[in-house]
């Protein structure tokens, strides 16, 4: 099991649906729809947001594959989608036997900045074997800022982003630089490609959402365990303080990808 809880998906499902750049969605969903190919495969898929997203704005039926290991997730995904969705169990690391076969699109949404740059390369690899379009949204990118600042935010952030390059499951972790790597295997694959930023926006509306994030953001940080712990807990205090407050805003960065076949 993957360790992302569909409590917490379903928390960051509003910001992400806010956060995902609408042009390139629409610009996926134009290549997606400009193939004979019918199906769409959604790899990391979750409990499905992606589907969510494309579903409302296609124009031509698709056939949906979500793809995950995490069978809590795919059951989720199953009792939210019934049969309007194929579910397929399977590591992303076999990337020999990820179901490709009459794919127009490939999806994910915040999955590349867990994965390594040898994942990324082989990814790409497996994918340009294919005429299918990858629309890779929601990549974090190592940006967070507050509307109320603090001393120590800075550190955090950078701290954060460090204990972000760990083993995820697929070898050291890219983090907030996976985006980059991404961009650049996909142009050298000869994709052409395009890049959005799709920063979440949380205000006072997100409580439940912020507070969630910053206990990621502390848990990693302790974790990470170069900070001085009573400096953290002061930095943690004043942030949980903040959220909720007029006016008080947090923004996390994210890039959305979209790299078109050429040819
Ligand atoms: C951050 S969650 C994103 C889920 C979903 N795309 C969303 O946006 O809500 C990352 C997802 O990748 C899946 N995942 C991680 N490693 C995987 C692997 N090796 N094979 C298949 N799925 C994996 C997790 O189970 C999880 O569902």
């Amino acid at each position: 099991m993957s360790g992302f809880d569909k409590d917490w998906l379903a928390l960051r499902e509003p910001a992400d649906v806010r956060a995902r750049n609408q042009a390139l969605l629409k610009a996926a969903i134009e290549a997606a729809e400009s193939t004979s190919a019918t199906a769409i495969l959604d790899i990391g898929c979750g409990t499905g947001s992606t589907f969510r997203a494309l579903l409302p704005r296609l124009r031509k039926p698709a056939h949906f594959r979500l793809f995950d290991y995490d069978p809590r997730l795919l059951d989720e995904a199953q009792r939210l989608h019934g049969n309007a969705v194929e579910i397929i169990q399977g590591d992303l690391n076999q990337i020999g036997a990820l179901p490709l076969a009459d794919i127009s699109l490939v999806t994910a949404s915040a999955l590349f900045d867990l994965c390594s740059k040898e994942f990324i390369r082989r990814f790409v690899a497996r994918l340009s074997q294919t005429a299918a379009s990858l629309y890779a949204a929601l990549n974090y990118d190592g940006r967070m800022r507050w509307s109320k600042p603090h001393p120590l935010d800075e550190a955090v952030v950078a701290n954060f982003n460090a204990h972000q390059l760990g083993d995820k499951g697929f070898g050291f972790s890219l983090g907030p630089r996976a985006w980059e790597t991404l961009t650049a295997c996909l142009k050298e694959g000869g994709y052409a490609t395009t890049t959005a930023e799709s920063p979440w926006v949380m205000t006072a509306d997100d409580r439940g959402l912020q507070l969630s994030f910053l206990d990621g953001v502390v848990r990693a940080v302790y974790e990470y365990a170069q900070l001085d712990e009573n400096e953290i807990r002061d930095w943690a205090d004043f942030r949980r303080k903040m959220v909720g407050r007029d006016g008080s805003l947090c923004e996390v960065g994210h890039q959305d990808i979209l790299a078109i076949r050429r040819g």
